[in-house]
């Protein structure tokens, strides 16, 4: 009788070391979601136009600046215009699916709705001097 009773509460004991262990990990699995959902991590807006950083980056060995021209001077580094793309776009081969919606920008006069990625609080100094460099 009395090796049961030590044993079922050895196994209370047991159950309840447990049962605070995954409330712990869930509860701080629970805030870490909940931080990365508020800070939009891992956001990938549907853009009007399907615009590669990396191919005229790595493949044209472009600059930052030449399209984030303000970071030169402000610290936010803007958007290119249509006409910024059209500089290069009107000398290339143009008539694809992909600068459709860039081509149709430049020829109404209709500014690119590009979604918004990053917005930092006003309170953050963020520096382009980064953006500057590459
Ligand atoms: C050919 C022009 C071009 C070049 C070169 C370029 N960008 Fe961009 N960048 C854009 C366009 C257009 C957008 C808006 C569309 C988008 O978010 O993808 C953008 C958006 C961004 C954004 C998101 C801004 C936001 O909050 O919505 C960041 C960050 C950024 N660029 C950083 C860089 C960095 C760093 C480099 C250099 C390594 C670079 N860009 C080079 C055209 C360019
Ligand atoms: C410095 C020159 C340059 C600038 C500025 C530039 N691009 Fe490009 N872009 C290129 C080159 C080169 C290609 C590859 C074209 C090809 O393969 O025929 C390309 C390809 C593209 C493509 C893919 C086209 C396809 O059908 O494969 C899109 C879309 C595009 N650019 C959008 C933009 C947008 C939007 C901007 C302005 C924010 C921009 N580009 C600014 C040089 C530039």
């Amino acid at each position: 009788m009395i090796i049961i009773e030590l044993n079922q509460k050895k196994s209370f004991g047991r159950f309840i070391l447990i049962g605070s262990y995954l409330l712990i990990v869930n509860l701080t699995s629970a805030y870490l979601a909940i931080n990365l959902y508020r800070n939009n991590f891992g956001f990938e807006p549907t853009q009007s136009v399907q615009f590669s950083h990396k191919a005229h980056i790595e493949k044209y060995d472009m600059k930052c600046v030449s399209c984030h021209y303000f970071s030169i001077k402000s610290p936010s580094s803007g958007i290119p215009t249509t006409w910024d793309c059209m500089i290069c776009h009107s000398a290339l081969k143009n008539e694809t699916e992909l600068m459709k919606p860039v081509n149709y920008s430049y020829d109404e006069n209709i500014p690119i709705s590009w979604k918004r990625i990053f917005r930092v609080p006003d309170y953050v100094h963020f520096s382009t001097r980064l953006i500057q460099e590459r």
